[in-house]
């Protein structure tokens, strides 16, 4: 008789750390034995791998939780047991709190100490209570979970290679969350990349809170860089394309920009957030770099590389936000010209100085402020966008789309291509032309396909 697997069913809030922490638990849970499941009513073991970086982010958690409770209770009476687990930035940040406030939480399990959630687990399973691991373990978490697999047909992979952050911005949480900031050893990275590469992943993008802070043990003991470790990365052949996130000012070297100008596999796109665009705002954030120094180093950067897409953070109504000072982060908007953003309003985080600061903005005032930002960030994405239009650019194929025939990508720079093909091409980079843009995506026709014998059935028609 074949012993019958448990199901898994994780949701994940939050950054792409967190996606990559997900896929890690999930597979460490498969060798103890479980499966993924598509819902959470069909899980024997539900974890909510949550975020904590602003007030949203986190009250959805207890929401999902008051949905959970009745998912519970119901299985119950089909006599089912099932496991709730809350881990991530949540779940280091309140502790103890999640179990008080949400008793039908089993255990509670902070981002570095996933390895251990299988005790955890059989911990809650015999009765205990007030279950909880919220250690910042000296070393690498990464090390005690077992070797990386990617999922079939994967072609693009996250791999942290750097954890925490050293920074302290003033609105930030993540310093709190997730400890001080930490760099993998080259190697294990080069070993799990080679993994990633052998089971057909074709791009992997390096994560990290402060990812261009790298500083891990190279080949010769001494700590290497970033650059270093994506010239290094570049050698594996299989792997065609390279990208990393994210990356604070301060730690944008010479050495790294040299990287975009001359390393080919190193993809156009550079995600550098600058929060605010005035002076006094970015000393109150404690960000340690000026409007001037930003500006300065997107010339940089664009002299290395004159066609790099860059993307970015911004935060409106900080503490003290003057209408002069937001009027100076739509300048740098506008001076920049980005490819693609994320912008918030500020939001007090539990802890943070600028939640004690005084001077905070009205909601409605923020509001509007983001508003106003927001059209005008749309505006440009949809011009970069526009600009592609009539070009030919590689595409990574990574799933098929949403209609029959249709396949999505990625191009270069970052944006979703949809275009017909076959299924046999998710996974190779092929030429298209651009024939039109939407504001959030473009649209493309496959021209030719590599001639290998594989792809002859690739280049059938459709239909
Ligand atoms: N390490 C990255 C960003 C991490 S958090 C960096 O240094 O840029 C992602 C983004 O969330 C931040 O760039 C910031 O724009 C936003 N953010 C962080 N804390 C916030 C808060 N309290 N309120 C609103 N936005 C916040
Ligand atoms: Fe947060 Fe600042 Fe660190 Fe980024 S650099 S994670 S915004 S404290
Ligand atoms: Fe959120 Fe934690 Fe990432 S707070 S943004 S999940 S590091």
């Amino acid at each position: 008789m074949t012993k019958p697997t448990k199901k898994l069913f994780i949701k994940t809030f939050g950054c792409q750390m967190n996606v990559y922490d997900s896929e890690r638990m999930s597979e460490a849970l498969g060798q103890a034995g479980y499966t993924s499941v598509e819902t959470p009513e069909a899980a024997d073991l539900i974890i909510l791998n949550t975020c904590h970086i602003r007030e949203k982010a986190a009250e959805k958690v207890y929401s999902d939780l008051g949905r959970l409770k009745q998912i519970k209770t119901a299985r119950g009476a089909e006599g089912h047991d099932t496991v709730i687990a809350v881990a991530g930035c949540v779940a280091q940040a309140e502790g103890l709190e999640i179990l008080k406030r949400a008793p039908v939480v089993d255990f509670v399990v902070g981002p570095q100490s996933y390895h251990r959630i299988a005790d955890l687990i059989a911990r809650a399973q015999k009765g205990e209570r007030d279950v909880i691991d919220i250690e910042f373990p000296d070393g690498d978490k990464f090390q005690h979970l077992p070797a990386r697999r990617a999922g079939a047909r994967m072609a693009s992979a996250f791999l942290t290679v750097q954890e925490g952050c050293d920074k302290f911005c003033t609105f930030c949480v993540v310093p709190y969350t997730r400890g001080v900031e930490y760099s993998r050893a080259l190697s294990e990275i080069v070993t799990e990349a080679e993994r990633l590469a052998a089971s057909g992943v074709r791009e992997i993008t390096l994560l990290g809170q402060n990812v261009n802070a790298y500083h891990g043990a190279g080949e010769d003991g001494a700590p290497a860089t970033l650059a270093v470790l994506l010239r290094r990365l570049a050698q594996i052949p299989a792997i065609e394309r390279l990208r990393y996130t994210t990356s604070h000012p301060r730690d944008m070297s010479e050495e790294l920009i040299a990287v975009h100008g001359d390393e080919e596999k190193v993809m156009p796109y550079l995600h550098l957030p600058f929060q605010a665009g005035s002076d006094r705002i970015l000393a109150a954030m404690n960000r340690r770099h000026t409007c001037g120094d930003y500006l300065e180093l997107v010339k940089r950067i664009r002299l290395a590389r004159p066609d790099i897409a860059l993307s970015t953070d911004i935060i409106v109504g900080f503490p003290g936000e003057t209408g002069a000072d937001f009027t100076a982060t739509m300048e740098v908007v506008e001076q920049v010209e980005f490819a693609q953003a994320y912008s918030f309003k500020f939001s007090p985080r539990p802890g943070t100085p600028a939640a004690a600061m005084e001077d905070q903005v009205a909601e409605d005032l923020k509001s509007a402020r983001l508003q106003e930002l927001q059209a005008l960030l749309r505006a440009q994405q949809s011009a970069f966008n526009d600009a592609c239009a009539g070009r030919k650019m590689p595409v990574l194929f990574e799933r098929p789309g949403r209609r029959p025939g249709q396949l999505v990508g990625r191009s270069p720079y970052l944006q979703a291509v949809h275009a017909n093909g076959s299924d046999s091409l998710i996974g190779e980079i092929i030429e298209v032309d651009i024939l039109g843009a939407g504001p959030n995506s473009l649209e493309a026709e496959i021209v030719s396909v590599p001639n290998r014998p594989e792809m002859a059935a690739a280049q059938a028609p459709i239909g």
